[in-house]
């Protein structure tokens, strides 16, 4: 068995929702502005008692539920997350609490693109025949790490995890995929390291510097996922020998309902095909894909068989898209 197929899933978010109005005590803005701009009404937000990996474990647990397997099963756990509890990695923090004991488990990077990252990257360990059983799961709590009074970020996100679990399978249900990365818009959008002259260790000369909050430059990024989202999915598409007519479900990173609505034009898919839950939920980076997925999958929604096609995009610059059937 070396085709892939994803047969669980499951999801996580703070318990205190944070609506727009709430936001206009912190800085100058309103309901309407986020709202028109963004589509986003609300979103959830990790108190200091909660942490990345209860929420990536209460989500990983649902989706090894679904799956019908064990946590003892699992061959290989992948944590796509830009915001760990533990910059040595948190994966292996979800394998203590899952009790996934025969599991090797690490973390990936690649900030909105991770969920599509992690996918590709469980995938190449099922076709070659290395492992049989890999939960990947995207989570983020960039609440931590943005700018609490740059009104130009902080609206924008939101926290929380979602998880899905892929199997070797007769058949392959993951019909394409293509990544791409761009370095030289890095400068787009960061979560650095950065030091300074006072952040010098005398004698040693090491700088003992800190991760300074988010920046955007929100008409860049705008402007880069409208253009190459849908280049990179028609790629995709094209790969897979299938057409636009074909696709059930749109399910992108929820950055931007603005986004969402430019790419489905260019792609000329239909609205009721697009996935969005970015009212509720915000931009929660690594966690949107898996996140409005297991959503739509207990809503009843995504149906057996259902061709998704899915894209990432964000910091790195990265983007990249898979078609998959549920
Ligand atoms: N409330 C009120 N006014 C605001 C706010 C706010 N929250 N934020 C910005 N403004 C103001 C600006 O200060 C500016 O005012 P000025 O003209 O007096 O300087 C004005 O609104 C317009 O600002 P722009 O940044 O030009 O606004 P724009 O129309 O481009 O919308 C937005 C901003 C929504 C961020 C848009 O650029 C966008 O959607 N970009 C994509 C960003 C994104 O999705 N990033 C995440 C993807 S990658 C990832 O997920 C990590």
């Amino acid at each position: 068995k070396l085709g892939i197929a994803i047969t669980g899933s499951g999801s996580a978010i703070p318990e205190t929702a944070v609506d727009n109005q709430a936001l206009t005590q912190l800085v100058e803005t309103s309901d309407e502005w986020i709202a028109t701009r963004t589509g986003i009404r609300q979103r959830r937000l990790a108190m200091a008692t909660e942490s990345l990996s209860t929420l990536a474990a209460t989500a990983s647990s649902q989706a090894i539920a679904a799956a019908g397997i064990q946590a003892t099963d699992l061959d290989l756990i992948l944590l796509a997350t830009s915001t760990p509890d533990d910059l040595f990695g948190t994966a292996c923090r979800i394998q203590a609490e899952l009790g996934a004991t025969k599991a090797v488990a690490f973390d990936l990077t690649a900030a909105c693109s991770g969920f599509v990252f992690g996918l590709v990257t469980a995938a190449q360990y099922i076709r070659t025949g290395v492992y049989q059983n890999v939960l990947l799961i995207g989570a983020d709590i960039l609440s931590r790490w943005v700018d609490w009074t740059d009104r130009r970020t902080c609206v924008l996100f939101g926290d929380g995890a979602g998880a899905v679990v892929l199997q070797a399978n007769d058949r392959d249900r993951l019909l394409g995929f293509a990544l791409r990365s761009d370095g030289t818009q890095n400068h787009y959008l960061n979560l650095a390291y950065t030091a300074s002259s006072q952040d010098l260790i005398p004698d040693v000369n090491v700088a003992k510097g800190n991760y300074q909050p988010i920046t955007m430059n929100g008409k860049e990024v705008y402007r880069f996922a409208a253009q190459k989202v849908p280049e990179i999915i028609d790629k995709v598409l094209f790969q897979a020998n299938l057409s636009v007519d074909q696709i059930d479900w749109l399910l992108l990173h929820q950055a931007n309902q603005r986004i969402l609505d430019a790419v489905a034009q260019r792609l000329n898919i239909p609205e009721h095909k697009v996935i969005s839950n970015l009212a509720n939920y915000g931009n929660t980076s690594a966690a949107s894909i898996p996140l409005a997925l297991d959503e739509a999958v207990r809503q009843g929604k995504i149906k057996p068989n259902d061709i998704i096609a899915t894209s990432g995009f964000g910091a790195g610059l990265t983007w990249g898209a898979a078609i998959f059937q549920w």
